[in-house]
């Protein structure tokens, strides 16, 4: 019967969740669990997405991404926080006033240009939930890599689009943004991460 079969793919769906060898197919999107601080996923250095691997899988990855980093209402995501390593993350700025060019994914992404000048601006991370700091970043940035289907792309921003940009390219190398805090001010963070953790 239709309906059993219906019920019967959503228990198959909650059997079989992503791993990070490999995603099974599956029909649609679907929010993923954010992997939180203490993970060791979030420190790895994230491979890059081979030539030949600009395929379903990924496809089904950054769908899940975007769905994802939605439901948490984040400006980004990368690929670690779902637990898996590789250099790929999305982002969406358009809070920021930007139009639908705010909101894409980059694969393998690298820098090839930042500004002199220095923005100091808030930043929270979804696997660091409830708490933010004032993080000193290049006010421009402009990166290279690929979208989804392996063309190459070459985006330029500032403001909360490229304050994303380098938090999630941070996370591709195993970098946090409390990593970019004073000693004294990761401290207090985290003791103030704790303490909600444990509410
Ligand atoms: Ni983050």
């Amino acid at each position: 019967m239709a309906d059993n079969s219906v019920s019967d793919d959503a228990m198959a769906d909650d059997l079989t969740p992503p791993t990070r060898t490999g995603l099974r197919r599956r029909r649609a999107a679907e929010r993923l669990p954010v992997r939180l601080l203490g993970d060791p996923v979030l420190r790895e250095k994230a491979a890059p997405i081979a030539a030949d691997a600009f395929d379903d899988e990924l496809r089904h990855l950054v769908d899940d991404m975007f769905v994802t980093m939605d439901a948490e209402e984040g400006a980004g995501l990368a690929a670690p926080q779902v637990g898996i390593s590789k250099r790929v993350f999305v982002v969406d700025a358009r809070r920021d006033g930007g139009g639908k060019e705010s909101r894409f994914a980059l694969v393998n992404p690298r820098v090839v240009e930042v500004s002199d000048e220095i923005d100091a601006g808030p930043e929270g991370c979804l696997s660091i939930p409830g708490v933010s700091d004032v993080v000193r970043r290049p006010a421009q940035v402009t990166m290279e890599g690929h979208d989804v289907d392996g063309n190459p792309v070459r985006v330029t921003g500032s403001g909360l689009l490229g304050r994303a940009l380098l938090h999630e390219l941070d996370h591709l190398d195993g970098i946090l943004f409390v990593d970019h805090l004073s000693p004294l001010k990761r401290r207090m963070l985290l003791k103030k991460y704790r303490k909600l953790q444990e509410e």
